[in-house]
Parts: structure tokens; sequence; C-alpha cells
């Protein structure tokens, strides 16, 4: 019944949800705004660009849309200087494994995230062989939870929408997935995604037979 499987990066197949946390925090320090792992919540799933405008919210802070380039800017030559360093050992366990049994299997296999990075962390962790069609922060005008990236890798792969199984860890991905028509498996628990039709914890012993009896109860 389902034909396509639709990824989101990070947090769902690379470990980079820490990397962006730590660049962030980094700038929210030089701003002098107060920032949790709760409120990096928040930022998982939506853009760069959005991000700045959460992180300004939570300060209670206003900035030009030039100084706003400016900050941005400098969280991503943070944020890419850890990831320029990431080796394949932060591919998330089990993520290998089960794109390769899936495409063994005949699964047309899409990237669908924000992140404008996102060819560059699959070419360093050797993963770019595994995707048929890559949709990212640098191919979207709207970001999750609308769900264009996933509607575009639905088409750029030619399968329906009904067709396709949508992976993430963050609420914005899951509300995507659903108003594209798909289904969305959690990368996390319940709690944090209580939107997701069924969760994992992460890829490790899981293969894509598993995924698809879980949706089918
Ligand atoms: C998403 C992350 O995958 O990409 C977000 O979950 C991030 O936290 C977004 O803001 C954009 O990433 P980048 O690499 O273009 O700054
Ligand atoms: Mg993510």
């Amino acid at each position: 019944m389902y034909k396509a499987l639709l990824f989101d990066l990070d947090g769902v197949l690379v470990d980079t949800a820490k990397y962006h946390f730590i660049a962030w925090k980094k700038l929210a320090d030089e701003l002098g705004i107060p920032f949790t792992a709760q409120d990096n919540e928040r930022f998982k799933g939506v853009s760069r660009a959005r991000c700045m405008e959460i992180l300004l919210e939570l300060g209670g802070r206003t900035m030009s849309e030039a100084d706003q380039i400016f900050y941005r800017d400098k969280k991503n030559q943070i944020y890419v200087g850890y990831i320029r360093n990431m080796g394949e050992d932060e591919v998330l366990p089990g993520v290998t494994d089960f794109l390769q049994d899936a495409k063994a299997r005949g699964y047309a296999i899409a990237l669908g995230s924000a992140s404008k990075n996102s060819r560059l962390i699959l070419d360093r962790l050797h993963l770019t062989q595994y995707f048929d069609a890559i949709i990212d922060g640098t191919k979207v005008s709207r970001a999750k939870p609308d769900p264009e990236v996933f509607l575009q890798g639905a088409a750029e792969l030619g399968t329906l929408p009904r067709e396709c199984i949508v992976f993430e860890d963050a609420t914005a991905g899951i509300q995507a997935a659903h108003a594209g028509g798909m289904q969305a498996v959690g990368i996390g628990d319940s709690q944090t995604l209580p939107e997701a039709d069924i969760h994992v914890p992460g890829f490790l012993g899981v293969t894509i037979e598993n995924i698809e009896a879980e949706l089918a109860k």
C-alpha cells in the first residue's frame, strides 16, 4: 500500500539537533536572551529565519531585518563549524540499515527538510546515495507545518500523498505530513509528539515492515 518514505533530516537521520541547540544557545547568550532546551523544541522543524524571530520573541526584543540576517548568519557559521567535523558515527543508530532495507524492498525515498545545509550533511555522512529526491530549505518557500516540502517530495517521487509515510521528530513536521494527507511516524514519544500516528524511539532494530504493521493496527 505504501510506496514512498519521506524523512526529515535533523533529529531523525542525524544527531544534528544538538548542534542547532548549541549554536542558538551561543547566540542567545551573546544577545543576553535566556534560552533553554525546552525553548529549543519550538525551533525544531522551522526555518532559520523563523528561529531567529522566535529567539527575539523569547527575549521580548525587536531587531531590524538587516541585524536579524547578520545574527542568523552568525548562528549558521557556528553550526556549520560543528557539522563540518561530524563523523559517520553521528548518523543515528539503525538509520543506515533501515534505509538499506527499505531501498532493497523497492520503496522510493525522499528527504523533506527545512535545512539549507541538508546536502552538506548527507554528503558528509555518505547518505546521499539512498535518496531518490532531496527537498530541502533551498527548494521550498513555505515552512512546516505547511505541507509543501512533503508534497514536493511525493511529486518528485511520482507517488500520491496517501502512499507516503513521513518520519519526523518535530511537531511542525507531523502537522505538515498530516496537512499533506500522509501518515506520520513520530521519532520520539507520545508526550513530545502527541499528534503522530505511531511512535518509535529511533530506528535501531526497526524495519519498514514493523512500521507498516503498526500503522495497519
Ligand atoms: C530543521 C531544524 O531541520 O532545519 C531546524 O529542525 C532548523 O531547527 C532548520 O532551524 C533550518 O536549518 P538550517 O540548517 O538551514 O539553518
Ligand atoms: Mg527534525
